[in-house]
């Protein structure tokens, strides 16, 4: 099964989508895609057929969301804590995971037809490293793409890459590039693995589970959760309308809870920048207090200096993992 299922909506469902994009659409969706043992269960089928019906299911869902406009998908496909689980599944995942890779790196003239940029979000070197360097290849076979993104958390958790995220800030005060100063909520998403998405809007969970299991906590803070009883491989163009219609009816309490969030952010910046100029101004000015003026001018000084050095570290950031993921992607045969 192709990453990118051809095929039309039907008279009903067409309009069905057209009604819902005459609202406002998500612009960013994540799904939990649960069941698929259940499923397999459920169908007296073995459990790797559980997860390859999964990945079908992820193809026709992607299909559906181009159709309803929704440019962008991140998806819990491999959890950290999935290396638990018995030797048989985890290497049956990685098999698929390595085939569906292949089969997208054979895919790319179509990738590129509909300008499909794939990311994979993850402590790749968790992984084997066969399967390290085709995720490699493949990220960076599609990464100037730049009309829709789906993006695959593989050996992924949220704590995880938070924890990961603090270790990028500590290396960079180490290297001189920030200060400990710099550090903020918005530096902080910026060096999670998800700094090049929006947050998303909608968070979709199959299954019946009520619960987020370590997945993109920072980044759903202001979403709409929506948890469905449906197991993820019989998930369907119904159950996504359903989940969309939900978003809808909540988008003006989110869009302001977001608003808020990013006026207190500004906020905290301005008074972190007043503070380190206060602490500047009482060594440099022995002691004696400075014109109002003059505070504010040099608090807008140390903004634009702040930025630069914040600039500078994230594009340094962008290159290490760039040059990670080139060097990987190079050694792939
Ligand atoms: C959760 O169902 C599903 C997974 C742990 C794997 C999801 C993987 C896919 C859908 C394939 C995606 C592959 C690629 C390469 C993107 P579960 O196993 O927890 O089932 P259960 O809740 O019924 O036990
Ligand atoms: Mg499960």
């Amino acid at each position: 099964m192709s990453w990118i299922r051809e095929g039309e909506l039907n008279l009903i469902e067409r309009l069905s989508a057209n009604v819902l994009k005459a609202g406002p659409v998500p612009k960013h969706v994540a799904f939990i895609m649960d069941g698929n043992r259940r499923f397999a269960r459920k169908k007296h089928v073995d459990r790797q057929e559980g997860h390859s019906q999964g990945f079908n299911k992820l193809a026709e869902t992607l299909r559906w969301c181009l159709q309803l406009d929704i440019p962008e998908v991140t998806v819990y496909a491999f959890s950290i804590e999935n290396f638990n689980r018995s030797r048989e599944e985890v290497d049956g995942l990685m098999e698929l995971a390595k085939l569906k890779f292949l089969r997208l790196l054979d895919e790319q003239e179509k990738l590129e037809r509909h300008g499909v940029c794939i990311r994979v979000l993850g402590d790749l070197t968790l992984l084997p490293l066969d399967l390290q360097q085709l995720i490699a290849k493949a990220v960076v076979a599609t990464r100037e793409h730049k009309r829709c993104f789906l993006n695959v958390c593989f050996a992924y958790t949220s704590r995880h890459e938070m924890a990961n995220a603090v270790r990028e800030m500590a290396w960079g005060v180490e290297q001189g590039l920030i200060k400990a100063s710099d550090v903020s909520e918005a530096l902080l998403s910026e060096c999670l693995y998800s700094s090049n998405s929006p947050n998303p809007d909608l968070l979709i969970r199959t299954s019946g589970e009520v619960r987020l299991s370590d997945f993109l906590l920072w980044q759903t803070s202001h979403s709409c959760l929506v948890f469905q009883s449906v197991l993820w491989p019989e998930y369907s163009f119904w159950n996504l309308c359903d989940a969309v219609i939900q978003y809808q009816c909540n988008h003006a309490s989110i869009t302001k809870a977001r608003e808020l969030h990013q006026d207190e952010q500004c906020q905290q910046q301005l008074e972190a920048d007043h503070a380190c100029v206060a602490e500047l101004l009482h060594h440099h000015g022995n002691g004696k207090p400075a014109d109002a003026p003059r505070k504010q001018e040099a608090v807008t000084e140390y903004g634009v200096r702040r930025a630069a050095r914040v600039k500078d570290f994230l594009d340094a950031l962008r290159s290490k993992r760039d040059t990670f993921l080139t060097e990987l992607a190079s050694q792939a045969t």
